[in-house]
């Protein structure tokens, strides 16, 4: 089934022909460079960008698909969690192109689409049931899935997310935005073991909700008795942080299998990118005979084709969505 999906949730703007699981085109563009000077992402900005180049991505994406519009049989399109200004831009787009085509209308939810882009052009598949973790600049959260309309929250932050938490320490450290990407490397960089050592959150006995706030005020505090921060003490400070907040989603992510009997976890999300979590987890879960699984890099951040394929898949479960559709900035699962 020939589906358009169309993302414009935040900073990027994004058009993809997906068909089942094949992405036949997923063009991104994004206006992230516009806001590094404001350190974080400046919703008015990120929808002018939206209605500036909507129509040239959806172009592309056309033209790299080798597709007409008149060949798209359904239009999915994320209808929340984000930034409602931006988000209408692509909601009002797929109703255009919905009425205009006269083909069905899905809204997605954009976490449950990171959850899903595992399935994206990949070739080792994992099967229902399994944990799903969501890593991203605006949700740290633990799931149980059953299937792509079956899905338990299980934990989630309980003030900033991760993706969040590394934006923050690098904003402390005078490292520029998004933080994820820069921090990863300084901490590659680091000699030795990870020093300093930062406190790792695990809240009350059991809890599968996350905190990262502490860990950000630890590293505030001690880079304000540090004095002058030379290269190696900034590498130093990202690894004990990368450290410290990865070794307690692993363990959380770990314990929910165990909870739940399920030897399965697939991971998603801009911070699902990282490849310092990526070894953690696959070591951690070879240590309990547990399979982990990460989208393809080009398929972490966000990008249409896993609304493509998530609203196919629901819309194949009976979802629908009609020309009253609204956008929901904090849209639940
Ligand atoms: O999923 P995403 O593109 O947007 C949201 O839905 O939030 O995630 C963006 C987040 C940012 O906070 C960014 O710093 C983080 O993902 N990120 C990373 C990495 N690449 C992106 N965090 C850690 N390591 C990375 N390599
Ligand atoms: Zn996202």
């Amino acid at each position: 089934m020939l589906t358009l999906g169309i993302e414009t949730s935040c900073d990027e703007t994004s058009v993809a022909l997906t068909d089942r699981r094949r992405v036949l085109s997923n063009c991104v563009t994004s206006s992230l460079r516009l806001h590094a000077k404001f350190g974080g992402v400046v919703p008015e900005i990120a929808s002018r960008y939206h209605v500036e180049y909507i129509n040239y991505v959806l172009a592309s994406a056309l033209r790299r698909a080798k597709k007409r519009l008149a060949d798209v049989e359904l239009v999915a399109v994320t209808k929340g969690p984000g930034l409602v200004g931006a988000l209408l831009i692509g909601v009002s787009a797929a109703k255009a192109l919905s009425l205009a085509l006269g083909a069905p209308l899905v809204g997605v939810n954009h976490v449950l689409a990171h959850l899903y882009s595992v399935f994206l052009d990949h070739a080792a598949r994992p099967k229902f049931p399994f944990i799903g973790l969501v890593v991203s600049g605006g949700h740290t959260s633990l799931y149980l899935c059953g299937d792509f309309d079956d899905v338990r929250l299980l934990g989630q932050t309980q003030d900033d997310a991760l993706g969040e938490a590394y934006d923050k320490v690098a904003k402390i450290l005078g490292l520029g935005f998004p933080g994820g990407p820069v921090i990863e490397k300084m901490a590659s960089g680091a000699k030795g073991r990870a020093e300093p050592r930062f406190p790792r959150a695990y809240l009350e006995e059991g809890s599968l909700d996350f905190s990262f706030s502490g860990i950000k005020t630890a590293v505030l505090y001690y880079t304000r008795g540090a004095g002058r921060l030379s290269k190696s003490l900034i590498r130093g400070i990202c690894s004990g942080f990368q450290d410290a907040a990865l070794d307690v989603v692993v363990d959380k992510t770990l314990s929910a299998c165990e909870r739940h009997g399920v030897r399965q976890v697939v991971v998603g999300g801009g911070v699902s990118a990282n490849n310092a979590l990526r070894q953690k987890l696959f070591q951690a879960a070879r240590g309990r005979g547990i399979n982990a699984y990460f989208p393809d890099f080009k398929f972490c951040a966000d990008n249409a084709a896993m609304i493509g394929l998530v609203g196919e898949e629901l819309y194949r479960r009976g979802a629908r969505s009609d020309l009253y559709m609204g956008v929901d900035s904090n849209l639940k699962l």
